[in-house]
């Protein structure tokens, strides 16, 4: 049988379509989507998956989390490991481990083998090198194949949104589909269809793809980085030294797909010398702590929960007392504006450049469609509108508009 899977940096869904008709299969009791996310234990080997991953990391439990592990394709991490108690674990396996799960528990609700697919994939996994983003997309065909799909065909992430969408629109519109996730934002103008095509995608009615690698995990690692790293001694200056504590350890702790890479040996060896050189600077303890407890993913979801908390008002704050007592970081939109405002002007660059690749005037969109988490944020939605400041602005499922679009493709080109 066949299905289209979504495979996010942050949320994956994995759908299958019938007399037009797309369904996502729940992946976690009653849940459609799976974050993203695998705890592997230390002592037995064990792994959870999504919710419980990140559960099991909150509880203290001994072993690895792994977020965001699509954002490794495409670059030199994919040829990386990370260490389990006394073993290495190849990142490509960490994905295989992950989307092995979703067809394994697909097929358990399903009651039937799922041997072929429609990929969701990113219009750039990495930007400006196709070399490496052909190697991206090899490296998921490889890890495709070797977890059982025979069968493995690949789409772009903002044309299966609209796929899905055209479902349920009425009159045919030219629209420009915004997928701002938690990786990449991704780009496609392309040509509403005012009938059912019986999810046959029209070839012509795409006119041009165009994306970037920035979404909701950078914004988390921009304010993670600004705000609070500086707590922990970013910027502060080394008396003995006369230089600032090393950037990387705090660029990497504020990275979701590189904290675990941290936690060795090497880090704790620079760590100190920042203590001693730094004349036992409160922060610098605080950094110390981080590592040895190993607390860089709950310092970056508890960001990521004040930047979605940002979506709805000005001001979130977090509560840091877990790395000191009564130590906590307040936030407010104008923060976010400040370490986002590169962003936003990548963002609306990115817009204007799908646009170019269309060889469409910005006038000529009729409408905006809006999936991926990341578009509840007002400020992305305000850089967009920047650029198509006519266009009526419509959303679609959020967090299934992909799957439910690649599992109509999967229906036609294999059904
Ligand atoms: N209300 C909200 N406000 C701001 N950001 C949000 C909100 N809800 C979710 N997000 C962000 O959206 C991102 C996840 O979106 P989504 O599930 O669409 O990404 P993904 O499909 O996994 O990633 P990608 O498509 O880039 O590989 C996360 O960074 C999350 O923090
Ligand atoms: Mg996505």
């Amino acid at each position: 049988m066949f299905c289209g899977l979504d495979f996010g940096t942050s949320n994956s869904t994995l759908g299958v379509a019938q007399h037009g008709q797309a369904t996502l299969v729940p992946l976690q009791h009653q849940n459609t989507t799976l974050p993203s996310a695998l705890f592997y234990h230390e002592d037995n080997g064990a792994i959870d998956f999504g919710r419980d991953a990140v559960a099991t990391y909150l509880d203290g439990g001994d072993g690895r989390l792994m977020r965001s592990i699509k954002s490794v394709l495409g670059t030199s991490l994919a040829k990386e490991s990370t260490q389990v108690g006394n073993r290495r674990v190849p990142l490509k396996s960490v994905i295989a481990d992950f989307i092995g799960e979703v067809k394994c528990r697909a097929e358990q609700h399903l009651g039937t083998e799922l041997d072929s697919i429609v990929q969701g994939r990113p219009v750039h996994f990495v930007d400006g090198d196709s070399k490496a983003d052909q190697a991206a997309e090899n490296t998921l065909l490889e890890i495709l194949s070797s977890v059982g799909f025979k069968n493995i065909k690949f789409q772009f992430e903002p044309v299966a949104a609209a796929r899905h969408f055209e479902r349920s629109s009425a009159g045919e519109r030219l629209a420009m589909v915004a997928d701002i996730g938690g990786g990449t934002s991704d780009f496609s103008v392309i040509r509403i269809a005012a009938h059912d095509r019986g999810g046959v995608p029209a070839e012509d009615s795409v006119l041009g793809n165009f994306g970037i690698r920035l979404g909701g995990t950078g914004f988390d690692q921009k304010l993670n980085f600004w705000r609070i790293m500086p707590l922990l001694g970013r910027g502060v200056m080394l008396p003995k030294e006369r230089m600032a504590a090393p950037n990387w350890i705090f660029h990497d702790l504020a990275t979701w797909s590189q904290i675990n890479l941290l936690y060795q040996e090497k880090t704790m060896r620079d760590v100190r010398w920042a203590i001693d050189a730094g004349g036992e600077d409160i922060r610098f303890r605080r950094l110390e702590r981080t590592i040895d407890r190993r607390l860089g993913h709950q310092i970056a979801t508890d960001v990521e929960a004040a930047k979605i908390t940002l979506s709805e008002s000005t001001a979130a704050g977090i509560d840091l007392s877990y790395l000191e007592a009564n130590l906590r970081q307040d936030l407010t939109l104008d923060d976010l504006h400040d370490v986002l405002d590169d962003s936003m002007d990548r963002l609306a660059a990115a817009v204007e450049e799908c646009l170019v690749m269309s060889n469409v005037a910005a006038e000529a969109v009729d409408m905006v469609l809006l999936t991926g988490g990341s578009t509840e944020m007002p400020l992305v939605q305000e850089a967009i509108r920047k650029v198509l400041p006519a266009s009526v602005i419509e959303s679609c499922d959020k967090f299934g508009a992909v799957g439910s679009g690649l599992a109509l493709e999967a229906a036609a080109v294999f059904g």
